[in-house]
C-alpha cells in the first residue's frame, strides 16, 4: 500500500540550523525561507523561542517570525515552555510545537525538566494555546532509542502521546531523534500508535544517523503514515543528542516519492538550488 501524495513539513530553518555552531545571519535565514516557499513547500518550521544561551542560533526568532508572517504559508514555531508560548503569542504566531522526550534523561538534558514536569507545563500551555485558537503540534523525541538510556519502549512513547491526545494537540510528530530506528521498529511502532489513537494525525520525523532513514520512510508509509518532517539538504541534528546527524533530506525524500509516483507539490530543481544555498550559508 502506498499513498498518492504525502505532506511535508520543512524543518530545516529550525531543526536544521539549530545545530550549526556558526551563527547564520538573519538575512540569510530569511533568504533561505523565501527560497523554500518558492519550491512549493506548504509548511515550514521557521524558528524556536528558546534561551539564547541554550541555542544561540535561534536568537533572532522574533525577526524571523515577523518575516514569516508575510509569506502566505503555514509556519510553525517551537515553544519549549510557557515563556516561549507568551513570546510566540506576542509575535502573532498561529502554529506552535511543544516537545517532550520519551526518555527521561534526554528530556532533562534538553529542557531541564522531568517528563512529569514537562507534561504538566504542556497541559497549561495547551489551555492557553487553545484560548488563542493556535494550532498545536506535539513532538515526542527519542521514540525508538536514546543515546543515554538505550532502547525506548512503546509504553514510554505512549505515555507522552496519551497526554498529548488527552489535552487536545492537533498532530503528533514521532521523532527518531538519534537516528537509530530500523524499518521493523518503525512499522511496528507506527502501526501500534495508529491502532491505539485512530483519530490522531502522526508525522514521522527521522534522522539519518545510521543510513536507515529512507528505508524507515518506506516502513512508515506501509504503516499508513503520510506526513513527514524533513530538512532541506539534510541540515541538522540536535544539540542535546550527541552524535545525531541531520534530519532526512527534503531533496532525497521528494526525489524518492516522485520516483514512486507519490506527489509532494515540491519542485525538485528549485529545491536543489535552495539546498546549495543552505549549504553555502552554514560554511
Ligand atoms: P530554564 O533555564 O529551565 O528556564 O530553560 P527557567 O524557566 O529556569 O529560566 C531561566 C532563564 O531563562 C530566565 O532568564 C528566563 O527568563 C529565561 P533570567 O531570569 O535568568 O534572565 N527563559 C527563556 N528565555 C528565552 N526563551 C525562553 C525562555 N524560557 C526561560 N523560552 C528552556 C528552559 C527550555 C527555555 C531552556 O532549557 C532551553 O531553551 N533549552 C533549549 C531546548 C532546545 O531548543 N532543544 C532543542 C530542541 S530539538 C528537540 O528536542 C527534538 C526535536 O527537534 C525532534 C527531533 O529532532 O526528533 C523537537
Ligand atoms: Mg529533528
Amino acid at each position: 500500500y502506498f499513498p498518492k501524495m504525502i505532506e511535508i513539513t520543512e524543518v530545516g530553518p529550525r531543526d536544521g540550523l539549530q545545530n550549526e555552531s556558526k551563527f547564520v545571519s538573519t538575512e540569510h535565514k530569511k533568504e533561505l525561507i523565501e527560497q523554500l516557499v518558492k519550491t512549493g513547500v506548504k509548511r515550514i518550521e521557521t524558528a524556536s523561542f528558546v534561551h539564547p544561551k541554550a541555542v544561540p542560533q535561534m536568537a533572532d526568532a522574533q525577526e524571523i517570525v515577523a518575516f514569516s508572517k508575510d509569506l502566505g504559508i503555514d509556519f510553525l514555531v517551537l515553544t519549549p515552555n510557557m515563556k516561549a508560548l507568551e513570546l510566540a503569542l506576542a509575535a502573532g504566531v498561529e502554529q506552535i510545537a511543544v516537545f517532550v522526550g520519551a526518555s527521561e534523561t534526554f528530556n532533562e538534558r534538553n529542557i531541564r525538566r522531568s517528563i512529569a514536569d514537562s507534561l504538566q507545563e504542556c497541559e497549561e500551555m495547551f489551555k492557553v494555546a487553545k484560548q488563542h485558537h493556535l494550532f498545536v503540534r506535539g513532538y515526542v523525541s527519542m521514540c525508538f532509542s536514546c543515546p543515554y538510556e538505550g532502547a525506548i519502549s512503546y509504553e514510554q512513547v505512549a505515555r507522552v502521546v496519551s497526554h498529548f491526545v488527552k489535552h487536545g494537540v492537533d498532530e503528533i510528530s514521532i521523532g527518531d531523534t538519534n537516528g537509530q530506528a530500523t524499518p521493523k521498529m518503525v512499522y511496528e511502532r507506527f502501526a501500534q500508535l495508529r491502532k491505539d489513537y485512530p483519530n490522531m494525525k502522526f508525522i514521522a520525523h527521522f534522522h539519518d544517523t545510521n543510513g536507515f532513514a529512507y528505508a524507515n520512510i518506506i516502513a512508515a508509509l506501509q504503516a499508513g503514515i503520510t506526513a513527514f518532517d524533513s530538512s532541506v539538504g539534510g541540515l541538522g541534528g540536535c544539540p542535546f543528542s550527541p552524535g545525531a546527524t541531520g534530519n532526512i533530506s527534503t531533496n532525497k525524500l521528494v526525489e524518492l516519492m516522485h520516483k514512486m509516483d507519490i506527489e509532494t507539490g515540491i519542485d525538485e530543481e528549485k529545491l536543489l538550488v535552495t539546498s546549495e544555498f543552505a549549504h553555502n550559508i552554514i560554511m
